[in-house]
């Protein structure tokens, strides 16, 4: 089986060709940084122009990178929420026409799900197993029973972890997103310099609150000068380490809730673009050691938006034969857990 899958929900335009057999025949990317840098964040209508104008050539590029045509492929999976709603009805309205002239199955890809089921095309992980889901508007524990059924345990009460990195960064002048340089520069920093609030820590449940942390952060960084490179490098370790203290303590909760659920669980899967920071990786690597649990996360390229993962969750719905009607519409909000309720 041969998936295109297409990514157009956030600021990158991309399309991957993917097959069951787990070979990634071409994965396109076109990042939209340089459109989105002038402001200071993704501005969804900048984005949705550039998508428009990519997308076609993404998807050239993919099917001649994979040398194939139209006519090898078996399936068009494309995100179709959630995400910025002008970037995915681009790429919805894209693929229904593939899948229209070259009548071939419409897969409408929830972008979590497409997160969620990526540490399958790379690893030979078997459901169920505990979801971490860590992206840029996402923070989630879930268990993922199989393809199409989940249950959400915890997740934030406010902000995303990946929201918190990035606001925090923009405070400390770097560009968005600021995820990866808040961990390039917390590796020349010292992580016990500044003391920050660890919100829920300990608390009952799997819940996470970070908007405390965000506060704190920001009137913390008002007392130092952001061009003191040290000072600025000591800010962003202790950050990093109290983010993941607090992701450690709340998997360990997770982890006992998810087994009290699902007492054949046993894996932990990290996910999503914060899932692509190494110090946070090797914190609960640590964590699911002790706990005796197996620790998987997917290659940080395929953490990160991308176009294999939602051609790989295209492969896992169709061979279930979870296709769509081309009808379906487009959703900016969409929860993994109203997944089942959609065919
Ligand atoms: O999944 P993703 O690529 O896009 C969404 O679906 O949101 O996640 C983007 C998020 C951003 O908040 C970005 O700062 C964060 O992932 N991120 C990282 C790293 N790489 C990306 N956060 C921490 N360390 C990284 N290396
Ligand atoms: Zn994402």
């Amino acid at each position: 089986m041969i998936i295109l899958g297409i990514e157009s929900s956030c600021d990158e335009t991309a399309a991957a060709i993917v097959t069951s057999r787990k070979e990634i025949l071409a994965n396109e990317i076109f990042s939209q940084l340089n459109e989105h840098s002038p402001f200071g964040g993704v501005v969804p209508e900048v984005g949705a122009r550039a998508h428009l104008e990519q997308i076609d050539a993404v998807v050239k590029r993919a099917l001649s990178s994979a040398h194939i045509s139209l006519s090898d492929l078996d399936g068009i999976a494309v995100t179709t929420g959630p995400g910025l709603i002008g970037g995915v009805i681009v790429g919805t309205m894209f693929a229904k026409a593939l899948a229209m002239t070259t009548k071939r199955p419409f897969l409408a890809i929830n972008h979590l799900e497409a997160h969620a089921l990526t540490a399958r095309l790379t690893s030979s992980i078997e459901f169920p197993f505990l979801l971490l889901l860590l992206s840029g508007g996402h923070c989630q524990f879930l268990i993922v029973h199989n393809v199409n059924h989940y249950t959400k345990i915890g997740s934030t009460i406010d902000d995303a972890a990946g929201e918190c990195l990035d606001k925090t960064g923009r405070i400390l002048g770097l560009d968005y997103p600021a995820g990866p340089q808040i961990e390039k520069l917390a590796r020349k920093g010292n992580p016990k310099k500044f003391i920050l609030p660890k919100p829920l820590f300990n608390h009952h449940g799997c819940n996470f609150s970070f908007s405390g942390l965000k506060t704190a952060a920001r009137q913390l960084i008002s007392t130092f000068s952001t061009d003191d490179l040290q000072t600025k490098a000591d800010f962003c370790a202790s950050l990093q380490l109290t983010i993941a203290e607090i992701l450690v303590n709340r998997t360990a909760h997770a982890i006992d809730i998810a087994q009290n659920i699902s007492p054949l669980l046993k894996t932990l899967v990290l996910a999503g673009g914060v899932a692509a920071n190494q110090y946070f990786r090797s914190h609960l690597n640590e964590l699911t050691l002790k706990k005796d649990f197996e620790f998987i996360t997917p290659p940080v390229a395929l953490c990160t938006d991308n176009a294999a993962m939602v051609a790989w969750a295209g492969v896992e719905r169709l061979r279930l034969n979870l296709v769509n009607t081309i009808d379906f519409e487009p959703r900016p909000r969409w929860p993994l857990e109203e997944l089942k309720g959609d065919l």
